[in-house]
């Protein structure tokens, strides 16, 4: 972990594999269905958070403007998956959400600090992979794509921002969560998906 430059990929412990970059450049026609629902999923992860800790103000106002612009990104690529006629797929969900989610602590102090640099790795690991693959695509969806790892920096650093006024003692923590986040990124995976491994076929 660099902690000098403060940049998102500075907090992730493992970079994305090749092999993971190659796949989806390669399927990210199909790979927009679970984007899609990534998109969705993060809006209603913010508001989760304000529905848990609904007399902290300054979350409250940070991660509403948050959900509010997941929820555009969310329209932008369903629009795009009509655009490009890709069929909407129900899919099973990818290890990462629920693997995170085992190593979140269950009681306050320490499970609020938990979400908040959860969601600091979550938008720390999108960024990178969009900006990954936004000069691999074709031009309309790279240029959005482009567009998006600038939006997934803001979210991390807005995470990070809120996660340190919840505990002095953050960096620890973030280590152990790093580690684990990125071994679920890294390993080699049974599927293909937005924050999967590379898969495995
Ligand atoms: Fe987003
Ligand atoms: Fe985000």
């Amino acid at each position: 972990m660099n902690d000098g430059d403060g940049s998102p990929r500075s907090i992730l412990l493992g970079a994305t594999p090749d092999a993971w970059v190659r796949a989806a450049a390669d399927r990210w026609r199909e790979l927009l269905n679970d984007h899609a629902q990534c998109e969705k999923k993060a809006a209603s992860t913010a508001l989760a958070l304000m529905f848990t800790y609904p007399e902290d103000r300054r979350l409250a106002a940070a991660l509403s403007r948050l959900a509010r612009e997941e929820l555009r990104h969310f329209e932008q690529v369903q629009r795009l998956m009509m655009t490009l006629e890709v069929p909407f797929e129900r899919q099973r969900p990818g290890r990462y959400a629920s693997g995170l989610r085992a190593k979140l602590r269950t009681a306050d102090p320490g499970r609020k600090l938990d979400l908040l640099l959860t969601g600091a790795l979550i938008e720390a690991r999108s960024c990178e992979r969009f900006g990954l693959l936004a000069p691999r695509l074709p031009a309309e969806v790279g240029g959005f794509y482009a567009q998006l790892a600038r939006s997934e920096a803001r979210h991390f650093e807005e995470y990070l921002d809120l996660a340190r006024e919840a505990a002095p003692q953050w960096q620890g923590r973030l280590r152990e969560l790093a580690e684990h986040e990125a071994e679920l990124a890294t390993a080699s995976d049974g599927q293909l998906r937005f924050h999967s491994g590379p898969p495995q076929e």
